[in-house]
This record gives C-alpha cells, structure tokens and sequence, in this order.
C-alpha cells in the first residue's frame, strides 16, 4: 500500500471493466427473475449495472406485477448473492478482462495512484479471485460507503483516500450509472464499452488494451488548463 499522496489517479471500476463478473450477475438475477415468473433479458441486466444489489432487485420486480416485503427481498437478495458467489468461486487470473492487467501495471508505471471504486460488496473477493487485491492502492466498495452509483460518492471516497483532487482523476466505467457518478464527482470518464450506451462518457473504448495512461494524463492536463482560463 501506498499512502503518498500523487499528483494524478485512475480508479477503476470491478464489474464489467477489470473482469465479465456482469455476466455473472445476470446469470443469477436471470434465475431469480425466472422463479418468479419475470420475464428478464440482456436489455433489463443493462440497466442494472453499476446498481447496488437492493436497487437491482427493485428494478427487476418493478418489471413483474406483484408486490413483496422488506423481508421477503432481503431474502431475495440473498438467494441471488449466493448463487452469485458459487459463480464467483470458479473464477480464476484467467478470468481477467483482456488488457486489464497492463492497464494496472501501465497506470502505476505512469506514477499514478490506482484504486478500485466498486457498488459490489464483493469485490474484495473478487479481487482475490483474481490475483490482484495487491495491485490497488486503495480499494473503496459498497461496504465503505452510504450512496451507491449514479451518486459520486465512492469514486470521491477513492479520490480522497488516494489524496488526489477529483479533476485529478481518471474513472474507468462499463455502466451508465457509473459514467454518471464519475462526472458528478467531477473527474473524467472513460467509458469502456458501447459509445451509444455511455453517452456521458468524455471518452469511450471498446476494453481495456485501448487504455493507455499518459494519454489520459494529458488530455485532462489540458482539460484543467483550459477550464482554469
Ligand atoms: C456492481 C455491478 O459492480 O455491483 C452490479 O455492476 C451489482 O451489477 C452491484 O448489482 C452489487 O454487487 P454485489 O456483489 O454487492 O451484489
Ligand atoms: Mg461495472
């Protein structure tokens, strides 16, 4: 760990950037779904990502017609997680997105702070799955935080934890709800994925071997300059 504070930070999303754990989470909402008779496909899990599990689950029951408890979803919830985590337990470094590793490895080589800013309660494990918990200098999910993605929140409280400005910073997002909470922090957003999905994004690439640091680091250089004249 690395408690220097550094001019210039990247923080990377987990789900969908660094590893296709969205996949996996729309494995076993689609079962859910399917034990109550929801109809749920591709489309739906799309606006789920980068939505904590409560909001998930209320976004999937809002596409069925009946009504539940505060304890019967937390049930829910849970059956989705443990299905989700069986899932997760295969996973191995192979399992990392292509490009993921040396976009780590080039963002630190860069000089640059790197953290995990993820809406998962999982993704310390995830991490571990993958043979890369020791590469972040801070990692900063929804255990840690109270306002889950569009809200800024965690990509600030991973700003801050790496003692970088927020215009400081480069956040990394599969999801629209991501997108939009790294430009509510104020930081500038790289969308990887569909440019017309995240048409928020100041900048959109198809995955992670399309990511080179110094790029960034200049092009927001610029950003700051010509915003501050
Ligand atoms: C996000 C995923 O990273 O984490 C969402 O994009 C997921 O799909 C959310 O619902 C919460 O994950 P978990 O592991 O806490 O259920
Ligand atoms: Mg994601």
């Amino acid at each position: 760990m690395n408690h220097e504070p550094r001019p210039s930070a990247f923080i990377f999303d987990l789900d969908g950037v660094i590893t296709d754990t969205a996949e996996l989470h729309y494995v076993a909402w689609r079962a859910l779904a399917l034990d109550l008779g929801i109809a749920f496909g591709e489309q739906d899990n799309e606006q789920l990502k980068g939505l904590s599990r409560m909001d998930s689950l209320e976004r999937l029951l809002a596409l069925g017609t009946q009504q539940f408890g505060a304890g019967e979803k937390l049930a829910m919830a849970e059956r989705k997680n443990t299905h989700y985590l069986a899932l997760v337990e295969k996973m191995t470094p192979a399992d990392l997105l292509p490009g993921a590793l040396d976009a780590l490895h080039s963002a630190r080589a860069a000089g640059c702070g790197v953290a995990l800013a993820s809406a998962s309660k999982n993704a310390a494990l995830v991490l571990e799955r993958l043979g890369i918990a020791r590469v972040f200098d801070h990692v900063v999910d929804s255990n840690h935080i109270r306002n889950s993605k569009p809200h800024p929140e965690v990509f600030l409280a991973a700003a801050r934890a790496l003692g970088a400005a927020p215009q400081d910073c480069v956040g990394i997002e599969d999801a629209v709800a991501g997108v939009q909470a790294i430009r509510a922090a104020g930081m500038f957003a790289v969308g990887v994925g569909n440019a017309r999905v995240l048409l928020a994004a100041d900048q959109v690439i198809a995955d992670l071997r399309h990511f080179v640091p110094s790029n960034y680091l200049r092009g927001m250089h610029r950003l700051r300059w010509v915003n501050e004249t």
